[in-house]
């Protein structure tokens, strides 16, 4: 029982993808082109914004974002002490600092904590969508008009997540993804995306991705190369087709999760927020003594995992920050206690039942 399998998916797409990917070999269509050009606007519509500008990978997504709305050395990014660690490598790659706050009862952003972690030298906050959720911007925005910061947002892990503010990735001037293969929205290889109503964003991520060029050999500036591999496209215009149905699948295992796993003493089942259409990237529950119920299932043949096992302020990659153990209570209680179950949206009741049956046995039998 496999913590994450991809086979269906890709049995899906196989006979979409592959005579585009023989066309696109033959021809050696492999930078830009109309593939990747037909998938950015897909997704701009799926969205409802006014550019997708796809490139390397989420991080660069993220990196690229923070530079096009003028975040810059020195400036410091409010992000929350539990995400992936690219949220903040993006913001430390330009020389930025990032100011860490803890998470709510969602393990999301807190947005009662945001206040405190304002100074002169705060520039942008970044609600993290994590887990297939989405944080609540609306109440940022207040915020951070007050500040005057930029809320960008990183929408890696909620593809086709929305709520009343509207989809993740569209509810702000501007917002980061990442394909990589596991997302709901996933390439066959390292892909992200940056989504933006702002023309000007939009063209300083394009050219900034592209050596800093509009036209081959006339530099404006020194960019990176981070352009969206022209061979994930047609995967990605495939699955795009797809998300809403496999969003929905992952809906209902989560529901199936809910009914198997009511009752069982111990466990503390995910909570979506109020008004978030979530869209179950991950299927995070809470139980005590959750390394022994790991090593329990991992044992048993089921795949699970902890998103994540140490919040960013104990990170060692972090430790230059200076914050203690003790400062994000919420972050590090949830380190402790969060494991993440299987969850695609090609999970069959049976193979549910068989985590449900792990687990009961992990934690001495279900009442
Ligand atoms: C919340 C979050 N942000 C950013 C990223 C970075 O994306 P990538 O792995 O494509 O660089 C990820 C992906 O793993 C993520 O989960």
């Amino acid at each position: 029982m496999p913590f994450l399998d991809l086979a269906a998916q890709q049995a899906e797409i196989t006979d979409e993808v592959l005579p585009v990917w023989q066309k696109q070999f033959t021809s050696a269509a492999f930078i830009g082109g109309s593939e990747v050009a037909a998938f950015e606007d897909e997704f701009a519509t799926y969205l409802g914004v006014d550019h997708v500008v796809g490139v390397g990978n989420g991080t660069d997504a993220l990196e690229l974002a923070y530079r096009a709305v003028g975040i810059g050395p020195g400036d410091e990014v409010i992000i929350p002490a539990n995400t992936f660690i690219a949220t903040a490598e993006a913001v430390t790659r330009i020389g930025a600092v990032p100011v860490l706050v803890d998470v709510d009862e969602h393990l999301l952003l807190d947005v009662s904590a945001v206040a405190a972690a304002i100074t002169d030298r705060t520039r942008a906050v970044v609600p993290v969508h994590l887990y297939g959720q989405t944080a609540d911007v609306r109440a940022l925005e207040t915020i951070a008009a007050q500040h005057d910061l930029v809320i960008v947002e990183d929408a890696a892990q909620a593809q086709g997540a929305s709520s009343t503010d509207g989809h993740a990735g569209a509810m702000t001037r501007i917002a980061a993804t990442s394909f990589y293969p596991g997302k709901n929205l996933g390439a066959a290889g390292d892909a992200g995306a940056v989504m933006t109503n702002d023309d000007d964003a939009a063209s300083f991520v394009r050219s900034y991705a592209a050596h800093g060029s509009t036209v081959k050999y006339v530099h404006d500036r020194a960019g990176a190369n981070s352009r969206l591999d022209a061979l994930q496209a047609p995967v990605l215009r495939a699955k795009l087709r797809r998300l809403d149905k496999w969003n929905s699948a992952r809906r209902t295992a989560a529901e199936r999760y809910e009914s198997l796993l009511a009752g069982f003493s111990g466990v503390r089942l995910p909570v979506p927020r109020p008004g978030n259409e979530d869209v179950w990237h991950l299927y995070v529950i809470q139980v005590d003594d959750r390394d022994r119920v790991l090593t329990d299932l991992t044992t048993a043949g089921i795949g699970a995992a902890i998103h994540y096992p140490v919040p960013l302020h104990l990170t060692p990659a972090y430790a230059h920050l200076g914050y203690r153990r003790g400062e994000f209570p919420v972050a590090e209680a949830a380190a402790q206690t969060i494991l993440s179950l299987p969850m695609f949206p090609h999970i069959t009741h049976d193979q549910q039942e068989m985590v449900a049956a792990g687990l009961a046995k992990s934690l001495g039998g279900a009442s």
